[in-house]
C-alpha cells in the first residue's frame, strides 16, 4: 500500500468519507496537499476527543475544598523580607524567564489582529498591550540590573504579524536578542458528526489548541533547552491582556521558593459570583482551577459561614512554575475542553456552507489543568486594583474603558 493509499485507509477507518468524496474532484497538486495535510493529524486523537463531547463533565462536588492562600497585604514585615530576598536573589542572578501566551485574536474585543497589537487609550497618545508588558519587564531589569528573557507564544495564525509588528516597534526597547517567538500547536475542527471540517483553501480546518498548549510547544519549539542552556530555574507564564499584570513579583516568587512548590500563581478576590474568571478550588487533594464556563452555579453561588463566597480565589493568569514543573508537564496529555462555534466550511462539492447557528467543535487545552499534576501550589491573594485590568470585550465589564481607568489610577498611585 502506498502512503496515499494508507491515508485513505485511515479517513474510511475514521469515517471521513466527505474528504475522500472531495479529493476525487481536486486536482493533483491540491490533493497531494491536502494528503500531507492529513498524514501529520492524529486522526486517533481527534477522534478521541470527539467522544469525550459526548461525555457530561463530572464534577464530584463532595471531593471538592476551598484552597489555601496568602493575602499579600496581610504578610507580617518579616514574612515580606524573607520573601523579597529569596525572590531577588533567582532575579538578580539570571534564573528567571517570562513567557506571554499571545496565541489568542481579540475576537472578543472585535479587533482584527493579534491581541497584543490593541492599543489602549491611556494617557492621550495611547499604549500597545505588547508594549506595556515590555515596559513592566523594563522596569524589572533596571531594578534588578539584569536582563530577563522574554518569550513570546504565538500562534499559526498570528506569527508573521506579530513578528512584523515587534520588528517595526523595535520591540519596544527590549533587546531583539532577549524576545524569543515560539508557535503553539493546533487541532482540527469537527462538525457534529465526527466530521472534520474543511476550509475554502481546501484544507482541514485547524484552530489554535488553547493556552495548555503552551508546555508542549515550549519543548517542541526548543525554547525549554533555550531556558535550560540559560541557567534559568523560574518561569512566569502570563497572558496578553491583562494591563496591570506583575510579571516579576518577587514576593510571590519568594512564597514559592520558601514554601517549596513548584508552582505558584496571584489571585484576586471575585468580584461577583458570576464574574467571568476561573477559580482555584482543591480537587481530591490537589490544586485545581474550574473554568467559569465549567463552573456549576452552585459552586460559584455558595458562601461561608462568613457570608464570603466559598470559591473566591480567582485565576488571573499570573503563574510561575519551576523549570522542571514545566519539563514534566509538558510530557503529560492535558485534557482538552471542547467549545461548539459556528465555523464555515466547504461541502464534498466544494461549496462553501456558512452556517448561521453553532456547528462544529473546537478543543482547547487550559493552562491550569496542568496544576492538578502536582500535590500543591502557593497561592498569593493580590488586590485587584494592584494586578488585574483586563483587557477581554468591546464594551462593558472588562473592557479597554475598563482597563484603561484601572491602568491609568494605577500609575497615579505610583507617583
Ligand atoms: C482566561 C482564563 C480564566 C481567567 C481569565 C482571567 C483560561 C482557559 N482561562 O480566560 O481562567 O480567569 O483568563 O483574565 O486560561 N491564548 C493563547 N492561545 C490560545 C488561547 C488563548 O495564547 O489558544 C492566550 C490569550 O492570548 C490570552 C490568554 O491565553 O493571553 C487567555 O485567553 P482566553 O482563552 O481568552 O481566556 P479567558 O476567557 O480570557
Amino acid at each position: 500500500m502506498d502512503r496515499n493509499e494508507e491515508i485513505i485507509t485511515l479517513l474510511k477507518m475514521y469515517n471521513q468519507h466527505h474528504i475522500i468524496k472531495l479529493l476525487d474532484k481536486l486536482n493533483e497538486k491540491q490533493k497531494q496537499n491536502l494528503l500531507e495535510q492529513i498524514s501529520n493529524i492524529d486522526l486517533h486523537q481527534v477522534m478521541e476527543l470527539y467522544d469525550n463531547t459526548k461525555k457530561e463533565i463530572e464534577i464530584k462536588e463532595n471531593k471538592i475544598e476551598s484552597i489555601q492562600y496568602l493575602d499579600k497585604e496581610k504578610l507580617t514585615k518579616m514574612e515580606q523580607d524573607k520573601f523579597r530576598e529569596l525572590g531577588e536573589k533567582v532575579i538578580v542572578s539570571a534564573q528567571y524567564a517570562v513567557v506571554t501566551m499571545a496565541g489568542g485574536q481579540g475576537t472578543r474585543l472585535g479587533h482584527t489582529g493579534p491581541k497584543g497589537t490593541f492599543k489602549l487609550d491611556v494617557y492621550g497618545k495611547g499604549k500597545y498591550l505588547f508594549e506595556i508588558l515590555a515596559e513592566n519587564l523594563k522596569e524589572a531589569n533596571k531594578k534588578y540590573n539584569t536582563i530577563i528573557p522574554w518569550y513570546i507564544m504565538t500562534s499559526k495564525e498570528n506569527n508573521d504579524e506579530t513578528q512584523e509588528f515587534l520588528e517595526k516597534n523595535n520591540y519596544f526597547g527590549y533587546e531583539k536578542k532577549h524576545v524569543m517567538l515560539f508557535k503553539q500547536g493546533e487541532l482540527p475542527l469537527i462538525d457534529e458528526n465526527g466530521k472534520l471540517l474543511i476550509g475554502n483553501n481546501l484544507k482541514i480546518k485547524e484552530a489554535s489548541n488553547g493556552n495548555g498548549g503552551v508546555f508542549a510547544s515550549l519543548r517542541t519549539s526548543g525554547m525549554l533547552s533555550d531556558m535550560k542552556e540559560r541557567g534559568i530555574k523560574w518561569v512566569f507564564i502570563g497572558g496578553v491582556d491583562n494591563a496591570i499584570l506583575k510579571m516579576v513579583d518577587v514576593i510571590l516568587l519568594g512564597m514559592a521558593i520558601c514554601k517549596n512548590v513548584q508552582i505558584a500563581s496571584k489571585s484576586v478576590v471575585k468580584a461577583n459570583a458570576h464574574e467571568k474568571v476561573g477559580v482555584f478550588c482543591k480537587m481530591n487533594g490537589h490544586p485545581k482551577v474550574i473554568e467559569y464556563s465549567e463552573l456549576p452555579e452552585k459552586m460559584a453561588e455558595e458562601v461561608d459561614d462568613n457570608g464570603e463566597l466559598k470559591f473566591s480565589e480567582s485565576h488571573i493568569m499570573c503563574n510561575l512554575f519551576t523549570i522542571e514543573a514545566i519539563e514534566k508537564i509538558s510530557k503529560e496529555p492535558l485534557i482538552y475542553h471542547s467549545a461548539f462555534k459556528k465555523n464555515s466550511y466547504i461541502d464534498e462539492n466544494c461549496k462553501e456552507i456558512i452556517p448561521d447557528k453553532p456547528n462544529s467543535y473546537k478543543f482547547e487545552a487550559f493552562i491550569f489543568d496542568s496544576f492538578e499534576l502536582f500535590d500543591d501550589i502557593a497561592i498569593l491573594r493580590g488586590k485587584r486594583e494592584d494586578d488585574f485590568a483586563p483587557v477581554k470585550n468591546k464594551e462593558g465589564v472588562d473592557s479597554p474603558k475598563t482597563a484603561k481607568e484601572l491602568y491609568e489610577k494605577y500609575w497615579e498611585r505610583q507617583k
